[in-house]
């Protein structure tokens, strides 16, 4: 197969890259200064040239409170939503399949069990409004699709200079160097491993999956960012303190949803969270 990836230094993205080169795809990796993906007319001519059977798109803009600041909102509308109409149509030109992520933030958060694939969505930030623009651009095009809805994520950092540090690593440093940690007990998700969405990225694409959106997540209760540090202290224990706060204690621009449970109520179930995190901190550079 060949298969067209975008930001492919991003967090997501090098591990997108790692998988499908594996696995024995010939992949045309892009960063942003080979395809800028808000270039609507660079896009088409590089998507025409290098005829992919699959578009990849890791690109994203997630600075969620920076997008609240008019000046940058269009920039990221450019990126999350304009970028991802362009693939998609030109992905529809050559009969290309188009892979795009979107996110838990394309809900309200007030569904205390979680949400379907199929919910209304209802974005309360300028960067869940981003997301769910390039949703409907990308279901519109006419393309095949595959919609992949993440929670927050964390694996192995990416090389690109905007790729956001991960909540894991950065607790682990924190938990090194400070005398005690307090830490948001307040908007519930599910976090997942980068690692194996991008294996079930590949598994998804290599099996003629319908078009359609998918909640992908490693399986496990909703947690805060308090009860998901203590997730991670209990596989890598320390001494430092953990205090759970309100989100008021770190007030950002951006609201966030309250729940924000991915119910994957379509895909084969991946390993839970425990069983990725555990491998994620005894294996990957995390001594
Ligand atoms: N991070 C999370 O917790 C989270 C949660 C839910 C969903 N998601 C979704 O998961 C996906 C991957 O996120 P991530 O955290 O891996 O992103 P990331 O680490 O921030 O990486 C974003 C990538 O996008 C590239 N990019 C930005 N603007 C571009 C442009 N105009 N043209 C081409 N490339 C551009 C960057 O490339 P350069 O290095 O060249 O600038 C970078 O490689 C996104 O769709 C995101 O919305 C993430």
């Amino acid at each position: 197969m060949k298969i067209l990836l975008t930001g492919a230094r991003g967090n997501l993205g090098s591990q997108l890259l790692s998988i499908f080169k594996s696995a024995g795809h010939e992949v045309i990796a892009t960063e942003r200064e080979e395809l800028d993906i808000t270039d609507e007319a660079a896009v088409h001519k590089f998507v025409i040239e290098a005829r992919p059977d699959v578009i990849v798109n890791g690109a994203a803009y997630n600075f969620v409170d920076k997008i609240e600041d008019e000046a940058i909102y269009p920039i990221a509308y450019a990126i999350n939503a304009l970028g991802p109409k362009y693939l998609a149509d030109a992905g529809l030109k050559i009969d290309a399949l188009i892979v795009h992520y979107s996110t838990d933030y394309v809900f309200a958060g007030t569904q205390v069990d979680g949400y379907k694939e199929d919910d209304a969505t209802a974005p309360i930030s300028k960067y869940g409004e981003t997301k769910v623009a390039g949703e409907q651009f990308v279901i519109n095009s006419g393309a095949n699709y595959l919609i992949l809805r993440l929670s927050k994520i964390f694996g192995p950092a990416g090389t690109s200079a905007v790729a956001k540090p991960g909540f894991v690593d950065l607790m682990i440093q924190l938990a090194a160097t400070k005398p005690e940690l307090k830490i948001v007990d307040e908007e519930v998700g599910m976090p997942s491993y980068t690692v194996d969405i991008a294996a079930e990225t590949l598994c998804l694409i290599s099996s003629n999956t319908p078009s359609g959106i998918y909640h992908l997540v490693n399986p496990g209760p909703g947690v805060t960012w308090y009860q998901f540090a203590e997730e991670i202290f209990a596989i890598k224990p320390s001494p430092t303190p953990r205090i759970p706060v309100s989100a008021s204690v770190f007030p950002r621009p951006a609201a966030r949803p309250s729940y924000a449970m991915l119910l994957n109520t379509k895909l084969p179930p991946l390993r839970t969270r425990t069983a990725a995190l555990t491998e994620y901190l005894n294996v990957a550079n995390q001594s």
